[in-house]
């Protein structure tokens, strides 16, 4: 076979030929053959919704205590958050809404779809969402100049693209680079990934609510606190594996959680606190009860490990919630 290096033409395109890594990141996950139209997100990583049915205890705590008896999840995976909440309150109203089919065998009284609603009075929950919207990611190059990255979706390769500025640039990603992730200053490599498009989606999300909560529960950073290399990283089968945005595997960035929340008029808080503030506590049982009821001492055992895991530092507990109330 004759290789396009024989005929004496690059064997790596030239930079501006690969996409963007929004581009990529979007067809990889969401395109025809898209990894979340195949794929359970449950089987290839594990998020508070798997960790425990406390996660949705409190949710529905949350609901129920702002008088509210709907709740919508916005990328419902499976379903496995809103089944253990019909669960725990069968008068609930819920909606899962997902890019992927209606799960087989769903409770027959849980709604599903693909587009968001409306408009929504209720609790509006996105568990491990946002950080799957992909964004643009932009680079210092060796003259310091902010440019847009390219990527090869087949071999991970990357290059640079138009600087900040540039006419064929969106003016949108210079101005949020400045505002929330600043890159003056950085050494070349220092990395922003650029939060636009999660600001837009969850701006799209709380404005249908009319009455109701909203809340964004994610992994992500502040502006005091980015990480100067970007987060962009992928799983597949419970692995951290390679990033590669080709389709066979999950891509994911951290949230600038602080610019979503300005965009919305939310508050941030961390997950540990939020979930005390509802009920998860992770007291072990007294070491008495195991003689008199080893069942229901047991029984507690798991439950406070579950809750020391939803709300453990350095793990579940350090995620943030982005909420507006709106009433
Ligand atoms: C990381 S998974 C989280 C699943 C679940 N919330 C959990 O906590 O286990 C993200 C999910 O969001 C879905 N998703 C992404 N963008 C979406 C969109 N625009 N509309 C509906 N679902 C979407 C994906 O298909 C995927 O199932």
């Amino acid at each position: 076979m004759t290789s396009l290096t024989s005929l004496g033409m690059p064997a790596v395109p030239p930079p501006t030929s690969r996409p963007t890594w929004k581009a990529a990141w979007d067809s990889a996950l969401y395109g025809a053959e898209g990894f979340f139209r195949r794929e359970s997100p449950a089987a290839h990583f594990r998020t508070s919704v798997h960790a425990s049915p406390q996660f949705a205890q409190a949710l529905v705590r949350m609901a129920r205590g702002a008088g509210l008896d709907t709740v919508v999840d916005i990328g419902a995976g499976r379903g496995e958050l809103l089944t253990s909440m019909r669960r725990l309150d069968p008068a609930l109203a819920l909606l899962g809404v997902e890019v992927a089919a209606r799960p087989p065998g769903l409770d027959r009284s849980i709604a599903w779809t693909t587009g968001l609603p409306t408009s929504v009075e209720g609790l509006v929950v996105a568990n491990v969402w946002l950080d799957n919207i992909p964004c643009h990611v932009v680079e210092l190059d060796d003259d310091a100049v902010p440019r847009v990255v390219h990527v090869d979706p087949d071999t991970g390769e990357e290059s640079a693209g138009q600087p900040l500025g540039h006419p064929s640039v969106p003016s949108s990603l210079r101005r949020w680079t400045d505002q929330w992730w600043p890159l003056e200053g950085g050494e070349p490599g220092a990395r922003a990934e650029v939060g636009t498009t999660r600001d837009a989606a969850w701006a799209d999300v709380v404005g249908r609510v009319q009455r109701g909560i909203a809340v964004a529960v994610d992994y992500g950073h502040l502006r005091e606190d980015r990480p100067p290399f970007g987060t962009l990283a992928s799983y597949r089968g419970g692995r951290l594996v390679d990033v590669l945005p080709d389709g066979s595997r999950d891509v994911t960035a951290h949230v600038a959680v602080d610019s979503v929340a300005a965009r919305v008029g939310a508050v941030v808080r961390r997950q540990r606190e939020v979930l005390h503030e509802l009920g998860v506590e992770a007291a072990m049982p007294a070491t008495v009860l195991a003689s008199e009821d080893p069942a229901a001492y047991l029984g507690r055992l798991s439950s406070a490990a579950e809750a020391a895991e939803l709300t453990a530092a350095g793990g579940l507990g350090d995620f943030w919630w982005v909420v507006t109330t709106r009433s």
